[in-house]
C-alpha cells in the first residue's frame, strides 16, 4: 500500500463523459459517496487507532496510509463534482446535505463498533465495485473522457489495494464470533441501503436535469439504457457482494482484477509519498 497523488485535472472534464450518458451520470452520482463517507471513515479509523493496542504495529501504519489514500480520494471527487455543479447540476448538493449530516449524527451517535462495522460494510462494496469496473464494463468504457475514466480506475484500485484494512480492526476489535459475524453483515445491509439511497436519489436528479430537455423519442431511449445499465451493473456486482455474506469472507483472497496493477504503477512514477 502506498499513498499516490495523482493531481488530476477537471477542468475541462465533460458531464457527459461516456458515450452512454445515463452510464456517465450514474458514476457521476457515485461520485457524492466519496465526497463524504471518506472524511468520516478517517474520522472512525482515528478513534479505531485510540483504542487499537500498540501491540498491533503493522495494523497502526496500514491505517495510516488508508487514511491518506481516501484523504486524497476525497479531494479529487470533491473537485469533480465541483464540476458537475458548473455544468448545470448544482442542485446535486441539495442530495448531498443530508447524506453528510448522517454521517455527523453516526460520529456522534451511534457506537464505535458500529461505526467500524459500517465503514467495512462499505470497503466491501467499494473492493466489489473496483472488481465491477475493472472487469466488467469495458463496453461502456470504450471511447469515454480519460480524465472521468482515470479518477475512477486510480481510486477504485486503490479501494481494492486497501480493501482489508477496516475487515482487519472490525476483526480485531470486536472477534471472531458469531455475534461479530451476525452485526458485520447487518450492518453491510444497512449501508448498501443507506448509501444506494442517495445514490439513487442522485441519478435520478441527474439524469432528470438531462431528461427535461429531451423529446419524449429521446426519453425512451434514455429510459430504456438506464434500465439495461441499472441490469448490467446490478447482475455484476451481485456476483463480487455475495461473498461478503460468508462467515469465511476474507478480503484479502480476492485476487486483483487484470489492469489494476498498472494504473497503481501509472501514479507511482510522479509524485508519489510513501509514508
Ligand atoms: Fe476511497
Ligand atoms: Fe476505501
Amino acid at each position: 500500500m502506498k499513498v499516490r497523488v495523482p493531481n488530476m485535472d477537471f477542468s475541462r472534464i465533460r458531464a457527459l463523459w461516456a458515450p452512454v450518458p445515463e452510464f456517465a451520470q450514474s458514476y457521476n452520482a457515485f461520485s457524492i459517496v466519496p465526497a463524504h463517507i471518506e472524511p468520516y471513515l478517517m474520522k472512525v479509523m482515528r478513534r479505531a487507532k485510540d483504542v487499537l493496542d500498540p501491540k498491533h504495529e503493522q495494523l497502526h501504519e496500514e491505517i495510516a496510509i488508508f487514511n491518506k489514500q481516501e484523504m486524497e480520494h476525497c479531494k479529487n471527487h470533491v473537485a469533480f463534482n465541483r464540476a458537475l455543479y458548473d455544468q448545470g447540476y448544482g442542485d446535486l448538493r441539495e442530495v448531498e446535505k443530508p447524506y453528510q449530516q448522517d454521517y455527523v449524527r453516526f460520529l456522534k451517535d451511534k457506537s464505535l463498533r458500529f461505526n467500524v462495522a459500517y465503514c467495512e460494510g462499505f470497503e466491501a462494496m467499494g473492493s466489489a465495485a473496483a472488481q465491477v469496473f475493472f472487469e466488467d464494463l469495458d463496453g461502456y468504457l470504450d471511447g469515454a473522457d480519460s480524465e472521468a475514466v482515470d479518477l475512477w480506475k486510480w481510486h477504485l484500485a486503490e479501494e481494492f489495494e486497501h480493501r482489508e484494512v477496516c475487515y482487519k480492526v472490525y476483526k480485531t476489535l470486536y472477534g471472531n464470533g458469531p455475534f461479530a459475524y451476525l452485526y458485520r453483515i447487518a450492518v453491510f445491509i444497512y449501508a448498501m441501503t443507506h448509501i444506494g439511497g442517495y445514490t439513487a436519489r442522485a441519478q435520478k436528479y441527474l439524469i432528470g436535469v438531462d431528461r427535461a430537455s429531451m423529446s419524449e423519442d429521446e426519453r425512451q431511449a434514455s429510459i430504456a439504457r438506464e434500465k439495461a445499465l441499472g441490469k448490467k451493473v446490478a447482475s455484476s456486482s451481485k456476483k463480487y457482494l455475495f461473498q461478503v455474506f460468508s462467515p469465511f469472507y476474507d478480503p484479502g483472497k480476492k485476487k486483483p482484477s487484470p489492469g489494476m496493477q498498472e494504473i497503481l504503477d501509472r501514479y507511482d512514477t510522479s509524485n508519489t509519498v510513501t509514508p
